[in-house]
């Protein structure tokens, strides 16, 4: 709405790279500062008192759901959870008169939606920040856990490399925009017919971001120092089969996690799908951090309202 300043949290793109990094370390830092306090305990500085989140989920959530709720509550603030079905939105009410309805009554809206034009027009018309909790083009909050979790367990991902292996889906997006954000190098392994999205690439072109897509999975994950996978079949995907005979020669086994640099870590956003995408090998194994990656999502998401909220 013209003349109100707000933080959106829409997509890594369009956040100033210096804005995502604060983020990270944010996220860090009340990671560190929760050590010995229950879950339920709010932060030493929690900040957001008196402030009210709006959570909308147009599709199911686990780690979306529960971290922003949690997370929100730690740093004093509360939540309404909404399912998009429950709203008058699903019988037609427009996003716009949502989005100018609710900014009267909450501080800030995370959505979870198909459509990423949905989320850009509630920006548009809400007068409160509004956060990207998943579209099908992206999932920005997902990856600022990520690169808490690599960061934690290998030190500054700028400078490193990263293979992801499978679909060229939504978090493949949020992937690509990272590795051009935070300057570290992403080569991801995909068929031709689920590459990544040919303008996302252009963008990563343009900002001579270290982006490679090539079909040879083995040559992507060489020497890597992170291997990352994802469902081969997203919510709302419908060709399930066509997927899984596409993308098997993408699985992240043993033989593959083999090829990369021996202390090479592996992530997935979950929920996984064992003896798919991945072996139950390699996500069960000793290189696997996928559980301190699902833990990092309360915090990334308590360092984005912050972000958000002021
Ligand atoms: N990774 C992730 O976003 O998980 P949920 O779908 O459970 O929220
Ligand atoms: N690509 C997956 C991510 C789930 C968190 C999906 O969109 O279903």
């Amino acid at each position: 709405m013209a003349g109100v300043s707000k933080q959106d949290f829409l997509d890594l793109h369009v956040i100033a790279a210096e804005a995502l990094r604060k983020i990270v370390d944010e996220g860090h830092r009340l990671k560190a500062a929760r050590r010995g306090l229950g879950q339920a305990a709010p932060d030493p500085d929690a900040r957001q008192q008196d402030k009210l989140l709006a959570m909308i989920f147009e599709k199911p959530s686990t780690r979306t759901r529960v971290s922003f709720d949690a997370g929100m509550r730690q740093l004093g603030g509360q939540t309404l959870n909404l399912g998009g079905g429950e709203m008058q939105l699903g019988r037609g009410e427009t996003i716009a008169d949502t989005a100018r309805v609710l900014s009267r009554y909450v501080d800030a809206i995370m959505i979870r939606t198909s459509g990423h034009d949905k989320l850009l027009e509630l920006a548009e018309y809400a007068e409160v920040p509004v956060i990207n909790g998943l579209t099908n083009f992206s999932h920005p909050c997902q990856l600022i856990a990520d690169l808490m979790t690599f960061e934690e367990h290998r030190g500054p991902i700028a400078g490193r490399s990263v293979a992801w292996c499978g679909d060229g889906n939504n978090v493949a997006t949020s992937w690509i925009h990272a590795a051009v954000q935070f300057g570290f190098e992403l080569r991801l392994a995909c068929p031709d017919e689920f590459a990544p999205d040919p303008a996302v690439l252009r963008w990563a072109a343009d900002q001579r971001g270290k982006v490679h897509v090539t079909a040879d999975a083995q040559a992507a994950v060489e020497g890597t120092h992170c291997v990352v996978t994802d469902t081969w079949v997203s919510m709302g995907d419908k060709d399930a089969e066509r997927r899984h005979k596409l993308l098997a020669p993408y699985q992240v086994n043993e033989k593959l996690m083999d090829l990369a640099a021996v202390d090479a870590v592996f992530m997935h956003c979950l929920p996984a799908h064992r003896g798919e995408e991945v072996t139950v090998g390699v996500i069960d194994g000793p290189q696997s951090v996928i559980f301190d990656e699902a833990e990092n999502r309360l915090h990334a998401q308590k360092s984005i309202l912050n972000w958000c909220l002021g």
